[in-house]
Order: C-alpha cells, then structure tokens, then sequence
C-alpha cells in the first residue's frame, strides 16, 4: 500500500494526506472567518497557484466547501462529516506543534495491524493510522472489536520508543490514565479507568487500547499503541449485545463533538503523554492519578487467564503495574494479565 494516496490491498485510502493539504488547512483553520487568498497560500508553500487550486478542487471533492467571500479570498465553510486525516493533523499541530503524519482509511482490517505492515515496509515513526470502518477489529485478549463506521474513532500510532520490554505494562496504563484524566477535566465527565485499559464513564466503556510491539535485542523497538474510542456513537449504534455495557463521549457530553476537534485533542494528548512516558517513565503522579480513577480498588472480581480463575479482592497495583488481587486466604497475587469480571453481589 501506498502512503500517501491510491488503492491498497488492505485498505482503501479515501483521505489523502500530503503535507501540502495539512498545511492549507492549517492556513484556513488559522484565519477562521477571515478570507484566506490563494495567491498568499501558494507564496507561503512555494507552490505555483495552479497546484494550490488543484489541492482545493480535489479537498472539495473530499467534502470541504470553500466560499468565495471576496474577489481574493476563500473560507472554509464546511468540513468533511467522517475524520479527514490532513485536517486531523492540521488541528494537532495548531494544538500542540507536533507533526504526526496521518493516514487516512477508509476501511481497514485493523489500524494496529496497518500500522505493523507500515512499519514492516520501512515507515519511519512515529506516524498514526486512523479508518472510518474496520473489519477486522482486534480488542484484548483475541476478542473482537467492533468497528462500523458510526462516527467513532479507531487510530493506531506508531512509535519507535527504545524502552525495556518489562515497561510495556506500565505504559499502557500510564496512557490509559492519563487520557481518562484529561477527558474527565475536558467534558467534565466521572470517568474511570478499569485495569489494565478499558476507560469507562458513569460504568460504560468509552475506549479500549491494544498495545503490540516487536521486541529486538532486549528492547522494545516498534510499539504500536491502538485505541478504540467510542466518540459520537448513539446507543442504536452499538451491537445489541453491547448496548448495557458501552457508551460513548457523545452520550456522555449530551450532544454529538466536532470529531475533528475531538479526535486533535485526544492525539495530541496522546503524544504528549508518550513523549513524558519515554523522557519520566511513569511520572510522579501516577499513583495519585491510578488511585483517583481506579474503577476496581477494593471490588470483589474474579480475574480470568490462560482458562483458570481466580477471584479475591482487588488491593491495587504493584511496582510494574500488575494487578494486585487478595484472595479468601489472605494471599495476594500479582497478576499481568487476565480479564477482570466484577463478583456479583
Ligand atoms: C479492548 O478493549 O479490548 C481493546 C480495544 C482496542 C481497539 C482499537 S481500535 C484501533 C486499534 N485497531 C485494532 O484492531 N484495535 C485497536
């Protein structure tokens, strides 16, 4: 597959993403209602005018309007409905100045698995992958996740980190609470992180994450971080089996969020918490932030691995990140793995 445009054999690329289309979206998100000249957008890029109006013909073609609002200028009036990858990618870089290349999907297998074979042809990290649809979908532990196209978000990124194997654990938890934090601080929402990563609101799941990564002498080399984030799903969305127990920011929030906005926010939180991970580790506050949104602590579970199970009471987290579990014996369990079920009372 190709990166930047054409048909693949997995996916089929809908959103192209040159540096030149984030960049012209930049230069409209930056001017709001103020007309933007292409004359000036071509000085700016060093283009010639002519590749300037054949990237917006082919934008508007993409589902942009752009409005004629003076004899020299255009507004961006209207923006694609699904994720668009360049103007994603614009709104991360106005947020945080980060450049993440973007690719944009229509549909994929799983964006964690064309995130590998990105970076098994020799794709430079750190880059995301992002699909409207997925059809292969993968959560924890082999299940499914489901992945229609309802206005949610399903994005890998890849990275390149150079950590010891034994820090995974803790990174994805790491990850994990630290998006639990901002979007309780940024939609005011009571969310809480279950271990390892389900993060929930008021009980429902919002998002899953999917950490894989290729170990090479003793390090962790490519690290693939996918989340599934259920962004503007309405309950009718979501499989009936799954409409008790998921929910959605949309659902949260009381009304359906800019998904371009959203999903910026949301990467380049995710970037930055990365970036701490790798220069800190864990972070100093870790623990108060783990104990502050900890969904489990001091619940009744029972803890599925490998076909045993084993149930007692949750007392924490250890060093590493593990999971600690007292049983009726007064023995305590570290445990790295597993799926956790609440006891019913
Ligand atoms: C879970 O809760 O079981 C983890 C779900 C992770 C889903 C995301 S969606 C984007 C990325 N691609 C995948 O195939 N899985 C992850």
């Amino acid at each position: 597959m190709r990166w930047w445009g054409g048909a693949g054999k997995v996916g089929k690329t809908l959103l192209l993403m040159p540096e030149i289309d984030r960049t012209i979206l930049e230069a409209f998100l930056v001017a709001g209602d103020t007309p933007v000249s292409g004359d000036k957008i071509a000085r700016e890029l060093g283009l010639s005018r002519v590749s300037v109006w054949g990237r917006l013909e082919r934008l508007r073609r993409e589902g942009f309007v752009f409005e004629a609002s003076t004899r020299v200028g255009y507004r961006m009036t209207r923006v694609p409905e699904r994720l668009h990858a360049a103007l994603v990618a614009a709104r991360v870089r106005l947020l945080s100045g980060r450049e993440l290349p973007l690719l944009g999907l229509e549909a994929v297998d799983s964006t964690n698995s064309e995130a590998e074979r990105q970076l098994a042809a020799g794709r430079e990290p750190p880059f995301g992958v992002l699909a409207a649809v997925q059809t292969a979908g993968r959560g924890r532990l082999g299940r499914v996740w489901h992945s229609k196209d309802n206005g949610n978000l399903y994005l890998s990124l890849a990275f390149r980190p150079l950590l010891a194997p034994e820090r995974m654990q803790m990174f994805t938890l790491v990850m994990g609470v630290r998006l639990g934090h901002f979007l309780a601080e940024r939609f005011g929402l009571k969310m809480q992180v279950k271990w390892p990563n389900d993060l929930l609101c008021d009980g429902r799941k919002l998002a899953g994450i999917l950490t894989e990564a290729r170990i090479d002498a003793d390090h962790v080399r490519d690290l693939v971080f996918g989340i599934g984030i259920n962004l503007n799903a309405r309950e009718k969305d979501f499989p009936p089996e799954l409409r008790a127990t998921a929910g959605s920011l949309a659902l949260a929030v009381g009304k359906p969020l800019d998904p371009h906005r959203t999903a910026a926010e949301i990467i380049a939180h995710l970037l930055a918490s990365y970036e701490k991970f790798v220069a800190e580790g864990k972070g100093a506050d870790f623990a108060e932030l783990w104990t502050r949104y900890d969904f489990l602590c001091g619940k009744k579970v029972t803890v599925s691995m490998l076909g045993k199970e084993l149930a007692g009471t949750v007392a924490g987290l250890d060093e590493s990140g593990a999971l600690l579990l007292r049983d009726s014996k007064g023995n305590t369990h570290a445990l790295n793995a597993g799926e956790v079920t609440l006891k019913k009372k």
